[in-house]
């Protein structure tokens, strides 16, 4: 039996570089090893409160980069998260067993309080259990996710094990964070400080459908400094950054070829952030393509959404009914 993979991206917008190479990039060759469901988690961009047009616009954003990504809705089960009660269904049972003081503690909940302190949602509190609901309703045990996920994981198992436990059976595996490089992957943002991110400000992230001159003129604008000072002085993190978003998507030979000049403080920041720039165009365009084809394509769409909910909700109706079971639900 194939083991099974989950994995979500919120629909809160167009996907980025960081989603790309942290998760994305790595669905073609997994649906190929194995039982996968991708899916959209639409429930989970509630806690920032998007209007009714906004919300369905970045879903139908998100499908359409999965399916230029190269999924295919045959071989792998995609779908919409709110397609799917079942998740609910469960994460509300996982809830009952999830204790604030561990989602107080979560590192995303703290950045977000810090971050938007005037909207403290109680879903953001229990973000990670919900996400936990999504891994555990297909009972997978490989989420491909980037690094700033991994303490999620780390909860999906610890309230897995909990129910485990509580009804004393080894119903649910552990969920790990899985990508095909034995180290996750952080991509760096534009703004010098940080992850690519959705949420961290114009101009820090990339777009897979940003066109050519956008990709250009964000990278000319990234955060760099005044140059070297000292021959092989350690890369201050804005620097830094920038070298590693080359290590993603240039060949090795010009990242050795750019650290070399800047060993030797002879390096010209606008010759290396136009290459930075056109190694991003060429790593970019054939998503950018196939985005724009899919998008045109709303029958497929549509269709494509309906199969993949008939087909998570086979494997959720499954689980829950199982759960049910053991929670004590039965009918008179
Ligand atoms: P964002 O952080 O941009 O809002 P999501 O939270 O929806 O995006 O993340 C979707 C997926 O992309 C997750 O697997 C996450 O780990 C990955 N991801 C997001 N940003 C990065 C990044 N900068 N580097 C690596 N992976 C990332
Ligand atoms: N929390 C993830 C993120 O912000 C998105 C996500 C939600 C997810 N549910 C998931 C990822 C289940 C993998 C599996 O990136």
């Amino acid at each position: 039996m194939k083991e099974t993979v989950v994995s979500g991206i919120r629909s809160t917008g167009k996907l980025h570089l960081g989603n790309y190479y942290g998760a994305v990039k790595n669905f073609v060759q997994m649906q190929n090893d194995f039982n996968c469901y991708f899916f959209i988690a639409d429930l989970h961009s509630l806690t920032t409160h998007p209007t009714p047009a906004d919300l369905h616009g970045n879903i139908k954003h998100v499908l359409v980069e999965y399916l230029a990504s190269g999924i295919d809705p045959e071989t792998s089960t995609i779908y919409i998260q709110s397609d799917v009660p079942e998740i609910a269904e469960l994460y509300l049972y996982l809830n009952m067993n999830a204790y604030m003081g561990e989602l107080e503690r979560s590192t995303s909940f703290k950045d977000k309080v810090r971050s938007n302190p005037d909207n403290v949602n109680a879903g953001l509190l229990t973000y990670p259990v919900l996400m936990a609901a999504d891994i555990l309703i297909h009972k997978a045990t490989k989420v491909p996710v980037g690094k700033d996920q991994e303490q999620h994981l780390e909860m999906a198992r610890t309230f897995g094990n909990r129910f485990n436990r509580l009804y004393d059976t080894p119903y649910f595996p552990e969920p790990y964070a899985f990508n095909y490089s034995e180290k996750l992957v952080k991509v760096p943002g534009l703004d010098g400080k940080g992850k690519m991110g959705k949420s961290e400000g114009e101009g820090n992230a990339v777009y897979l459908s940003d066109d050519p001159e956008t990709i250009r003129k964000k990278v000319m604008r990234a955060v760099s400094d005044g140059g070297p000072t000292e021959e092989n002085q350690e890369k201050p993190e804005a620097i830094q950054n920038l070298f590693d978003l080359m290590k993603v998507v240039s060949s090795a030979d010009t990242h050795e070829h750019f650290s070399d000049l800047y060993n030797k403080m002879q390096i010209r920041y606008g010759d290396f952030k136009k290459q930075l720039a056109e190694d991003m165009i060429i790593a970019t365009a054939p998503m950018r393509e196939r985005i724009m084809d899919v998008a045109k394509n709303d029958t497929y769409l549509r269709q494509v959404a309906k199969h993949g909910a008939i087909k998570a909700r086979e494997s959720a109706q499954k689980t829950i009914k199982e759960v049910r079971s053991l929670i004590g639900f039965k009918s008179f």
